[in-house]
């Protein structure tokens, strides 16, 4: 899974790799060769009193040095690069995939999760893709040559090679195995500190209304401590690694030593050589090192890679249909729920059944019912944020799997229940509708949703900050703010989920006035609680349960509709009779 993603995200920097590659195979020669050169010094110089070859082989060596040492800032230069690039890539390409999530995949994943496998997971992965430039070059290198040059210094001392680096390579792999579970657990573990951070920052004012920072703290105590207590348990498995080596280097240093003075003294091998085959055992064993290294590395990226792979693999609910269909003219806006059945993926009950009704251009439908009877629901079924379960939901006769998602959208002017407003300021919110919009239909929408005269008074107008998720406005500015931003776009179907409910009954009928006149040829849906907001509706559908229980006007539901009689008897008993 790591590989596959790796390979993918690294194509685009083929060349800057192969560059990388071929430096660091440089500087690695050079590595093998410089003992080579270190004991014909001593052999040939040192040993025999030659200045003049010790002076050449002095400068030979002096240059390779150099030669590395360009040669390997080269290669910490592209491999960055690389890296960073690719880090790039694989981020921008989980971005994308979630921005092109339903609610369903949104929800089950949820924020937290999407948020960590965004940027600490993709930042694992890119810095094993890092190290994996460097290490999966040198070591097997430096391994294979320094055996082989090793050995060319002299056989009869191999043995010990024979005995340490398999007993490095599998101590080594035996902890590498242990780490991958729990490396898997602390990335959940982050997650879960995410979840609760969010969740008490979002929720910082009920904290303080209800005193609850202490409970709080606990929790976040408790989720920390878990962490803490698992990236522990990695440490000392982790830390085993290090100790395992220099005890295996330095026991067989010792032993290369004991065992090369004795050939030296039979006369079998001469001082230069073993100086030499010393160098080579401590680089073969180094390679060995950074291969650990490298493992370490591995069994999180690996953990970070399956998660990672999961959110590009997650296909969304709603997607692109294989073959769209577009209406042949401009859109009209007739909107037909035939049948409509849903339940939340996991519930039992199913949220909506046998929703059935036509909503007409030019005509007002309103959709009310008690809290939780799935008017939310139904409004996101119609806005295709989820796909009905039984029947379906068509516009302008064609159903809205068969829409191209773009266009289904661009035809939809919605408000959802919670509005939410990105920072910036007002005219970039409004701009969310209407990329295009000039300043004269941006007051002209502000005009309709009644949030002209608050944003004139601001010295700012156009350019009055809004703050994330538009916390510096009050709940009803909040609301006329959305509202702008749908009618903005003057769509052919207008969905308003309980769009009034934050706004005092004059400002509400003052909107739903002047909309009527600037929607007059649109198809309106408006979800409400009050009735004296959907009185003037052309019909009204009455949801229980998920059940429409009435469908007509006003005084006509009154009369013969007990569950629409109630609701009104309890709000305005006047209406009612
Ligand atoms: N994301 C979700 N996952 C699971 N169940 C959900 C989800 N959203 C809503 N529900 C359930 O679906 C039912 C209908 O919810 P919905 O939001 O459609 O009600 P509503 O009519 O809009 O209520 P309100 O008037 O309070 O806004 C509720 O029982 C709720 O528990
Ligand atoms: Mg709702």
């Amino acid at each position: 899974m790591l590989t596959a993603l790796v390979l993918r995200y690294l194509r685009p920097y083929r060349r800057p790799v192969a560059v990388v590659v071929a430096l660091q195979s440089i500087t690695t020669l050079a590595a093998l060769y410089l003992p080579t050169l270190n004991a014909a010094i001593i052999d040939d110089g040192v040993t025999v009193g030659n200045t003049a070859v010790i002076v050449r082989l002095g400068a030979v060596m002096l240059a390779i040095s150099g030669l590395a040492v360009a040669c390997s800032v080269g290669a910490v230069f592209f491999g960055s690069r690389a890296a960073m690039g690719f880090g790039r890539d694989l981020r921008a390409a989980v971005f994308d995939r979630v921005t092109e999530f339903s609610l369903a995949e949104t929800t089950r994943l949820g924020p937290a999760t999407l948020l960590t496998r965004t940027t600490n997971d993709v930042g694992q992965i890119q810095a094993l893709a890092q190290m994996t430039f460097t290490t999966l070059v040198t070591a097997p290198i430096m391994c294979v040559g320094g055996i082989a040059m090793a050995i060319h210094q002299d056989a009869g001392l191999a043995w010990i090679l024979l005995v340490s680096v398999p007993v490095l390579a599998f101590s080594n792999g035996a902890v590498v195995i242990r780490l991958l579970p729990v490396f898997r657990r602390m990335q959940t573990l982050i997650d879960g500190i995410n979840r609760v951070l969010r969740e008490q920052l979002a929720g910082i004012r009920v904290i303080r209304a209800f005193g609850r920072e202490s409970f709080e703290q606990d929790r976040f105590g408790t989720a920390n401590a878990e962490l803490r207590d698992t990236a522990t348990a990695a440490g000392a498995r982790q830390a085993l690694l290090l100790p395992i080596a220099t005890l295996t280097i330095n026991i067989s240093s010792v032993a290369l030593i004991w065992f090369g003075g004795k050939r030296i003294d039979a006369g079998a091998m001469a001082v230069g050589s073993l100086v030499a085959f010393l160098s080579y055992f401590l680089l073969i064993l180094m390679a060995v090192l950074m291969t650990t290294m490298f493992l370490t590395a591995l069994p999180r990226a690996a953990a970070c890679a399956e998660r990672v792979t999961e959110v590009l693999d997650t296909v969304p609910a709603v997607s692109e249909p294989p073959d769209p269909r577009v209406p042949a003219g401009p859109v009209t806006g007739v909107l037909e729920c035939t049948d409509v059945g849903f339940g939340y993926p996991g519930a039992e009950e199913p949220v909506l059944a046998g929703v059935s009704f036509t909503a007409l251009p030019g005509t007002t439908t309103a959709i009310v019912g008690g809290t939780g009877s799935g008017k939310s629901t139904l409004v996101a079924l119609l806005s295709r944020l989820y796909d009905a379960d039984a029947g379906g939901v068509r516009l302008d006769g064609i159903d809205v799997r068969d829409w191209p998602t773009d266009g289904l959208w661009a035809a939809l002017g919605v408000v959802p229940q919670r509005g939410y407003l990105f920072s910036g300021t007002v005219a970039d919110n409004l701009r969310y509708g209407r990329p295009d919009a000039t300043e004269e239909q941006m007051w002209a929408a502000l005009r309709i949703a009644c949030a002209e005269e608050f944003v004139a008074a601001d010295p700012d107008r156009l350019a009055m900050p809004v703050a994330q998720g538009g916390a510096n406005f009050s709940g009803g500015q909040r609301q006329r703010l959305a509202i702008a931003r749908a009618v903005i776009r003057r769509p052919a179907v207008y969905l308003f989920d309980d769009a009034f409910s934050a706004l005092d009954v004059r400002t509400d009928a003052a909107v739903r006035a002047r909309l009527r006149e600037a929607a007059a040829d649109a198809t309106v849906v408006i979800v409400a609680q009050r009735i004296s907001t959907v009185v003037e509706a052309d019909q009204i559908v009455v949801l229980a349960d998920g059940r429409v229980v009435g469908l007509g006007r006003h005084e006509q539901l009154l009369d013969d509709c007990p569950a629409y009689r109630s609701l009104a008897d309890s709000q305005d008993p006047a209406v009612a009779r």
